[in-house]
């Protein structure tokens, strides 16, 4: 179980308001500003690339909780939105990436108190043993309360072929917990897209409690190559013209081959790269400069196995 951030409440809660008379005007704009979503939602688009879809949802999702929050100024009362998610893609589309910001997205307009991420699979829910399950789960949930629950995998809490699985358990005390909108929680299921079709099929509970079903792609090759870059720079790397040629070949056969995760190994083939690199500067040479250090040649990427044709 992996936690990430908590921050201080940034928005003043709707009680401490006073309600506004039917005949004002409120400066959306303004409120916009004030709530700091911006910041978050400009970041997700200048950090992640592609993803124009699932970019668009999460813009809709932050518009609807400021206009929620406007129209409580007015009294107007609005039921807490079901805001549980299903992501669906493939491994290294950026699912858990995506699922952090959204969790500090929450919590700046107001609907999480906390806005930390809670990540999970199956293990830390599921118990071995009859008895251990409920535990574990409630233990995992009071964690997550005021932020989100990223149950990762999730299909695989329910194992069809298992009747007296403890998954379903599991599932169950979920589904209480998710029904109940007034609850400071969100939960977001990841999984391939079939695994999870098949898992809302046999557990309709839980496909009706989900509202916002996100589906992440496999990245382009171009898109693949982007991420690389701005992986690159934020730690300072630059590619030499044959080194760039090198990486956009080196993508294109890693895409092929078997256990392919996009945009992960991506991250995992600038790893290797920069072991190369460090290794050949402290073998080659006595004396470097600024140049040396941060670029990368296309040997750093040529002497992976990807291009003997296995996947590393
Ligand atoms: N669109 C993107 N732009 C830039 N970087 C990205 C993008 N998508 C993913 N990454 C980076 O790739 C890595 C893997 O992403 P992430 O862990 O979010 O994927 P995931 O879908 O959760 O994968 P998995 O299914 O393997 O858990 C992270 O380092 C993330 O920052
Ligand atoms: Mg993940």
């Amino acid at each position: 179980m992996t936690t990430f951030g908590m921050r201080p409440p940034a928005l003043e809660p709707e009680a401490t308001r006073e309600l506004l008379p039917h005949d004002a005007v409120v400066d959306l704009a303004g409120e916009r500003a004030a709530s700091g979503t911006e910041d978050v939602l400009t970041a997700l688009d200048a950090d992640l690339v592609g993803l124009a879809p699932v970019k668009t949802r999460i813009r809709e999702i932050a518009a609807l909780l400021l206009v929620d929050r406007v129209r409580a100024r007015f009294g107007v009362a609005t039921g807490r939105p079901n805001l549980h998610m299903c992501f669906t893609g493939g491994p290294g589309t950026g699912k858990t990436t995506v699922a952090t910001r959204m969790a500090e997205l929450l919590h700046r307009l107001g609907h999480v108190r906390k806005g930390h991420l809670v990540s999970v699979t199956r293990d830390d829910l599921v118990g071995q043993y009859v008895g251990h399950t409920a535990p574990k789960t409630r233990e995992v949930l009071k964690r997550a309360m005021g932020g989100v629950l990223f149950i990762d995998e999730a299909y695989s809490l329910y194992r069809a072929e298992n009747e007296r699985d403890y998954g379903v358990e599991a599932i169950e005390i979920l589904l209480q917990v998710m029904e109940n909108q007034r609850e400071d929680l969100v939960v977001i299921l990841a999984g391939y897209r079939d695994r999870m079709d098949a898992f809302f099929s046999s557990n309709p509970g839980m496909g009706s409690r989900i509202a916002h079903h996100i589906a992440f792609p496999d990245y382009s090759t171009a898109e693949l190559e982007e991420i690389g870059r701005l992986m690159l720079a934020s730690e300072g790397y630059t590619l030499s013209r044959e080194a760039e040629e090198a990486f956009r070949e080196y993508i294109g056969l890693r895409r092929e081959q078997p256990r392919f995760a996009n945009a992960r190994s991506v991250r995992n083939a600038i790893e290797r790269a920069r072991l190369r690199h460090a290794g050949r500067l402290v073998e080659g040479s006595d004396r470097v400069g600024l140049s040396e250090l941060t670029t990368l040649l296309p040997s750093d990427f040529r002497a992976s196995r990807v291009f003997q044709g296995g996947a590393t």
